[in-house]
């Protein structure tokens, strides 16, 4: 065997297993194999888990945070404003320089698969070239899937129909909207049509910007799941962000949940950006805004947890780390019970690995060997500590290593030095 991982705990409740690993695939795994490794790795007791999944992102954006100015206010329309003032200035050589700074932060934090919505609002598709370099010098370490995101608007705007389809003809891999946007909620209805129908075209995934508001009356995601159900897309459609679902009449969900079940619709919640863009223009009480997560679980509805933006104009803080984003998830969205804190972990791994239609993914026998081991005996404490990535394998090699979390404590009044792993 190229290598031997001895006494991993796995995701699944598995504990104390050894993982063998030859020609970047996952060869045996077992309690105490009889098998030598070239390399050998004590997991000592820790979680060995796939890797991190960030279904939802936005790199053409990322690490811009101050250009051309902050954003004063830190709401979503000055964002989007924001956004449009940095395009023009915006050059292909930054753009990839700062993705490719990304990508390495999140190959540290052992996030190896990112869904990127690219805008094709700008008629030079500059963002779009370079997202493409990005993914090609990328993928050797790191599954980079890119999205046609008409931001302005597919009917808003004069050229994004036509940039949408420029761009899916350059390679991008999935069909992106915004109806929410769009100037009259019937407008929003028709770009939600076209764009299902010119995906079923062209056999490709969707995945909109859906009712991104505090607004109850955004009901994008009827249609989308709709159109899902009606050309027969199932499990190729996503649903992001979903944050008026937050402020629907729960009647009106009751009949909406079995009809995005129906269309094989997912879903993906942003909770770092949600909560803080959300419920921005309530007085007391505010609402959180983020989509109703444990509700949609018990649906049957596969729900993801995003990153959505780092340090850009609509969010100045983020990591690349999906622990803190499973963090948020799970207080924003109450889920403190044993199931949904696990749950919570499959929102940033197994559930976008899904989404993203990821192949060989997962800790199994002849998937590959791709995986993280973190300083963590579970998924839950994984969460609580935000755990270090101690290791990053992809395709059966090191790609990434940092050290465990360590204190040492010299206390008054206490004769003897403290040592211990940070919080364990
Ligand atoms: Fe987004």
């Amino acid at each position: 065997m190229d290598v031997v991982i001895r006494n991993a705990n796995l995701a699944d409740g598995r504990r104390g297993v050894d993982i063998a690993v030859e020609h970047g695939r996952i060869a045996a795994i077992g309690p105490a194999l009889p098998l030598a490794g070239a390399r050998e790795i004590d997991a000592d007791g820790d979680l060995v888990s796939a890797p991190f999944v960030d279904a939802h992102f936005h790199m053409d954006a990322t690490l811009s945070y101050g250009l051309p100015r902050v954003n004063a206010s830190g709401t979503l329309l000055e964002g989007i404003a924001l956004w449009g003032e940095l395009k023009p200035d915006l050059t292909q050589q930054a753009l990839i320089g700062r993705a490719l700074q990304y990508c390495d932060w999140a190959v540290a934090r052992g996030l190896l698969a990112i869904r990127s919505h690219v805008d094709v609002c700008d008629d030079r598709l500059l963002a779009v070239e370079a997202l493409l370099e990005v993914k090609r010098l990328v993928a050797p370490y790191l599954d980079l899937q890119l999205v046609a995101f008409p931001q302005d608007g597919v009917l808003r705007s004069p050229t994004a129909l036509a940039n949408l389809k420029r761009a899916i003809a350059m390679g991008v891999d999935v069909v992106g909207g915004i109806p929410h946007f769009e100037r009259t909620m019937a407008d929003g209805a028709e770009s939600v049509r076209i764009l299902c129908e010119f995906a079923a075209e062209q056999g490709l995934r969707v995945d909109m910007h859906c009712d991104e508001s505090d607004d109850p009356h955004s009901r994008h995601i009827e249609t989308l799941a709709y159109e899902s159900n009606r050309l027969g897309l199932h499990g190729r459609v996503t649903g992001s962000h979903l944050t008026s679902m937050h402020s629907m009449d729960n009647y009106y969900v009751s009949k909406l949940l079995p009809l995005i079940r129906e269309g094989g619709v997912a879903a993906i919640a942003n909770p770092l950006i949600n909560i803080t863009l959300q419920g921005r223009h309530d007085s007391y009480p505010k609402r959180r805004g983020m989509t109703r997560v444990p509700e949609m679980l018990a649906a049957g509805i596969d729900v993801a947890f995003g990153h959505d933006c780092v340090m850009d104009p609509w969010y100045s803080l983020g990591s690349g780390d999906m622990l803190e984003v499973a963090q948020m998830g799970l207080h924003v969205a109450q889920m403190t019970g044993q199931d949904a804190m696990r749950a919570c972990f499959e929102a940033v791994t197994t559930t976008p690995a899904r989404i993203l239609g990821l192949e060989g993914y997962g800790i199994a026998v002849g998937n590959h060997a791709d995986l993280v081991l973190l300083d963590a005996a579970d998924p839950v404490e994984a969460i609580r500590l935000r755990a270090a990535r101690q290791l990053v394998m992809r395709r059966g090699a090191v790609i990434a290593e940092s050290p465990r979390a360590h204190a040492r404590l010299n206390l008054p009044g206490r004769p003897e030095q403290v040592n211990f792993r940070l919080n364990r």
